[in-house]
C-alpha cells in the first residue's frame, strides 16, 4: 500500500496528533511506500509570523523523528519543497464545485462565527487533495476531523478522472477508532485552537499541572461510575499499560474512588509513556544538520514522485504533450 499523510506546524504536538495520527504513521511506515510531511503551506493561514512557522516547522520534523518516524523507511518532507503539489492544486481547483468547498467544516465554522475567511482557507481542501493525489496514495491515516476533507478529495480525484481518464488514483482514509477523536481538557476535541491540548513534549511538571485541571462531573465519590465516555478515562486509557486500564476500569465501576487519584495516575502514566521520545528528542535537536539532510533527501524522494503524476495529469488534460 502507499500511504500518505500530512501535519501542520501551527504549534507544538499534542495528544490528538500523537494517538490520532502520528502513532499510525508509524505502525505504517514499513508499507509499500510511505510519505509523510509537514503541511506548513496549510498552517499560512493561520500562523502569519515567518520566525514562528519556520520554528514550528523544524520542530515538528524534530518531534516526528524522535517519535519513531525512520527516514530510512519514510519519506520525510516540508510540503513547499514540492512545488509540483501546488501547480496541481490549480489544476484540481479548476473543476472543483464551489458548493462542494462551502460545506467544508474549517470555512463553513469560520463564516458562522461571523469572520472573514480568505480565499486560502476556502481553498484549504483543494491544497489538501493535491497533497494526496499527487503521490499516488491509497491510504491516508488521519484522526476523524480530516475524514471530509479526504471525502472531497475521492470526489475531485473521481470528477477529474471523469473527464480525463483514469489519471488519478482514489484514496481512503484509516482511521483509529479508539482515538480518532482525542478529547482535550475541557471535554471537547482536542485541539490547540480550543485551548485544551495535553502536548506531546511539554515538561512533566507542566503537564501534570494541566492534567490536575482537568474538567470532571460531580458525582459523589461513592457512586459507581461508567468508565466509557468519560475524557479521563478515555486520556488513561491511551497511556496506560493494558493490565493498568483494567483495574482502572474496575475502579469506575466500583466506584469509592476521588478523580483527584485518576489524575495522578493519568500524570505519572503519560509521564513514562513519553520519557523515551523525550530523551531521543534532546539528542536530535542537538543535531540540526541531520535534520535537515533528512527533510532534503525527503524532499528530493518525493519531488521525484510528484513530478511523475504531475506530469502524467498535465498530459491527461492537454497542458503538456
Ligand atoms: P492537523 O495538523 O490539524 O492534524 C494532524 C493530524 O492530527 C489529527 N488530530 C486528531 N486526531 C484525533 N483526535 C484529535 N483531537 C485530533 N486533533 C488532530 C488530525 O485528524 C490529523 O490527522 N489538513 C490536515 C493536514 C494535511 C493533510 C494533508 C492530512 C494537509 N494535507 C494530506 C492528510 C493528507 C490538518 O490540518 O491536520
Amino acid at each position: 500500500m502507499r500511504v500518505l499523510s500530512g501535519i501542520q506546524p501551527t504549534g507544538r504536538f499534542h495528544w490528538g496528533n500523537y494517538f490520532g495520527a502520528i502513532r499510525q504513521y508509524i505502525d505504517l511506515q514499513t508499507e509499500e511506500a510511505a510519505f509523510y510531511f509537514i503541511a506548513n503551506l496549510h498552517a499560512l493561514t493561520t500562523v502569519r509570523d515567518p520566525e514562528v512557522l519556520h520554528g514550528y516547522t523544524v520542530d515538528a520534523a524534530i518531534d516526528l523523528l524522535a517519535l519513531g518516524l525512520d527516514p530510512d523507511q519514510a519519506v520525510l518532507f516540508v510540503q513547499s519543497d514540492v512545488p509540483a503539489v501546488s501547480e496541481l492544486t490549480w489544476l484540481l481547483m479548476t473543476g472543483a464545485p464551489m458548493g462542494l468547498l462551502e460545506r467544508c467544516h474549517a470555512y463553513k465554522d469560520k463564516k458562522a462565527r461571523g469572520l472573514s475567511a480568505d480565499a486560502g482557507l476556502f481553498n484549504y481542501p483543494v491544497l489538501m487533495a493535491a497533497d494526496i493525489l499527487a503521490y499516488d496514495s491509497e491510504i491516508v491515516p488521519v484522526g476523524a476531523d480530516q475524514i471530509q476533507h479526504i471525502e472531497v478529495c475521492r470526489d475531485l480525484a473521481m470528477s477529474f478522472n471523469h473527464s480525463f481518464g483514469e489519471v488519478l488514483c482514489i484514496p481512503k482514509a484509516k482511521v483509529l477508532d479508539a482515538s480518532a477523536k482525542v478529547p482535550g481538557t475541557d471535554g471537547e476535541k482536542m485541539s490547540k485552537s480550543y485551548d485544551n491540548t495535553l502536548e506531546v513534549f511539554e515538561s512533566p511538571k507542566v503537564q501534570r499541572k494541566k492534567i490536575m485541571r482537568i474538567t470532571t462531573d460531580s458525582r459523589p465519590m461513592e457512586e459507581p461510575k461508567d468508565p466509557q465516555g468519560d475524557p479521563l478515562y478515555q486520556l488513561y486509557s491511551l497511556v496506560a499499560s493494558d493490565e493498568d486500564r483494567e483495574q482502572m476500569e474496575k475502579t469506575y465501576r466500583e466506584g469509592g474512588f476521588g478523580y483527584g487519584e485518576v489524575k495522578k495516575a493519568l500524570a505519572d502514566a503519560a509521564e513514562s509513556y513519553f520519557a523515551e521520545p523525550r530523551a531521543r528528542r534532546e539528542a536530535l535537536a542537538a543535531k540540526p544538520e541531520r535534520i535537515e539532510e533528512i527533510l532534503a533527501d525527503g524532499a528530493s524522494a518525493a519531488s521525484r514522485k510528484a513530478n511523475e503524476v504531475l506530469q502524467r495529469v498535465q498530459r491527461a488534460c492537454g497542458i503538456a504533450r
